[in-house]
């Protein structure tokens, strides 16, 4: 195979523009009744650190799972998903995307790798590894947040877009629609999207798995008021707030909080905000939506997408679904 060019990055994330939805983010979520902050900003640089740290939990279960699927089904799901560019959305490290493209490129098809993901640093680092293992492949990584740049990723005759680790459980109804809507949107005949969920399963599994003794996935949470401190300039207290996961049987999902322990002052003069929270009030801070394949499935019928295949770890705890536009 003839080396491919030099792996490109092109930054679509603006970085004025990612401060600005912070303070929009901040100024809606905590005005909003349960205040609410969006998860995207618990992924600072020591947010990623603890992330990862929570993936190493004997008691995540979700990484480990999706991985045992990857590992075991890749040459399945790359001869189904035949493709020709690779595109996966919130890469991160593009450690889990070795798993898929040591597959991919086995099929001899595969000629492109876009990995997108909001920061910068990461990408960078990623790319130049992701250069050097697949010498053949052209590496070309964007920078940009997926719910806003669906339509500038690279075009291609036939695409897998991959979204794994249950990232889309992050996401409420509404958001979920949108973004599987604007999905389906760019997805020609002949593409497809590769879609890792998290299963629906018993609570004490669940608790387990997002309260864990060594306070890693407490501190993963907390630290977004050390984001919010140090983005927008505020005194908030973290050490004043108690971490408060609890199973929503309605909504099956995880609800992650912080309570206020006291009254507590939430001086961010960037956002140009300054209240109190009582004591017991609560700060929502990232919702963790578990599926059913059923539901999942239906829910990618509505935006006009077809399941084609489905895979599960062994014990059933997450399944990654293989959809596209149905052939006309
Ligand atoms: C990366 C969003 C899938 O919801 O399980 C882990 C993030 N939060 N522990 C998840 C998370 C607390 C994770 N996702």
């Amino acid at each position: 195979m003839n080396a491919a060019p030099e792996p490109v990055v092109s930054v679509l994330l603006d970085p004025d523009r990612a401060g600005d939805s912070l303070i929009d983010d901040v100024r809606r979520g905590l005005g909003s009744h349960p205040r609410t902050l969006s998860p995207k900003w618990l992924y600072d640089d020591r947010g990623s650190e603890l992330f990862d740290q929570i993936t190493k939990l004997p008691d995540y279960y979700p990484f480990a799972a999706e991985h045992e699927i990857l590992s075991e089904h890749a040459d399945e799901i790359a001869a189904a998903s035949g493709a020709s560019t690779l595109i996966e959305l919130g890469s991160g490290t593009s450690e889990k995307s070795r798993i898929l493209l040591d597959a991919f490129t086995a099929t001899g098809r595969l000629q492109r790798f876009s990995p997108v993901d909001v920061s910068e640093a990461t990408l960078r680092q990623a790319t130049e590894a992701l250069a050097e293992r697949y010498p053949g492949l052209q590496v070309e990584a964007v920078v940009g947040d997926f719910t806003l740049h669906l339509a500038q990723l690279p075009g291609g005759d036939c695409r897998t877009i991959a979204f794994l680790g249950s990232t889309i459980g992050n996401l409420y109804r509404e958001e979920r629609a949108a973004f599987l809507g604007a999905l389906s949107d760019v997805l020609l005949p002949g593409d497809s999207l590769l879609l890792g969920v998290d299963l629906v399963k018993s609570v004490d599994r669940l608790i387990a798995a997002y309260h864990d003794r060594d306070g890693v996935t407490e501190d993963f949470v907390r630290n977004v008021l050390h984001v919010l401190n140090r983005e927008l300039g505020g005194e908030i207290d973290p050490g004043g707030f108690s971490y408060v996961p609890f199973w929503d049987p309605q909504m099956e999902r995880m609800d992650l909080r912080l309570r206020a322990e006291m009254p507590q002052r939430v001086r961010l003069p960037g956002a140009e905000l300054d209240f109190t929270l009582a004591c017991g009030e609560e700060v929502r801070v990232e919702i963790s939506t578990k599926f059913r394949v059923s539901g999942i499935s239906a829910e990618l019928e509505e935006v006009g997408l077809a399941v084609r295949q489905v895979w599960t770890d062994r014990e059933g705890d997450f399944a990654v679904l293989l959809a596209g536009k149905p052939a006309r």
